[in-house]
């Protein structure tokens, strides 16, 4: 049993969490097409991440006998004026679901609703990472400066980010 008010909110935050997909996809073809296959690596693997918090929420919402309600998702952009801006949007992006999340353990709390603050619990955690993770990226980048060749360097630690979890197993992370 899940109050009506959680699970409406867990659905819009699931249309959240599959825009995160979609724009980290965006974001590899970007590099992709700039011949930066770190970039579409780190890029694909953060889809994959976003994918498996999807898969996390609707098996939650199936568990607690809820329907999963899958909304229209938004286009994402399709280039960026240098991979710097990418990276740096994807932190600002990652601060924005961190409050998301914020939001949805108040809420959580407020309905007494301790399984769900359980689930959450779990995210609280990931979006410290992941806000760690982008974040040292975005500072290896600005380190290189506009050094020639810089980027070709940043690239190539981009590409030694280790695969992402399974999305369909996601509880293996
Ligand atoms: Fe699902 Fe990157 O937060």
């Amino acid at each position: 049993m899940l109050d009506k008010k959680m699970a409406a909110a867990i659905n819009n935050h699931i249309q959240e969490e599959m825009y995160s997909f979609y724009l980290y996809l965006a974001m590899a073809e970007y590099g992709a097409d700039k011949g930066l296959m770190g970039m579409r690596h780190w890029m694909r693997n953060q889809a994959m991440e976003e994918m498996g918090h999807v898969v996390r929420f609707m098996n939650y919402l199936e568990e607690k006998g809820a329907a999963v309600e899958l909304k229209a998702i938004k286009a994402p952009p399709k280039s960026w004026k240098t991979p710097q801006l990418a990276f740096e949007e994807v932190y600002k992006h990652e601060v924005y679901i961190t409050s998301c999340i914020n939001n949805l353990v108040d809420l959580a709390l407020s309905l007494k609703d301790h399984s769900t603050a359980n689930l959450l619990n779990w995210f609280v955690g990931e979006q410290v990472e992941e806000e760690a993770g982008v974040k040292g990226v975005v500072d290896m980048i600005n380190l290189t400066g506009n050094a020639p060749g810089g980027m070709f360097m940043v690239d190539r630690e981009l590409a030694a980010r280790p695969a992402a979890v399974d999305p369909l197993n996601p509880a293996a992370a």
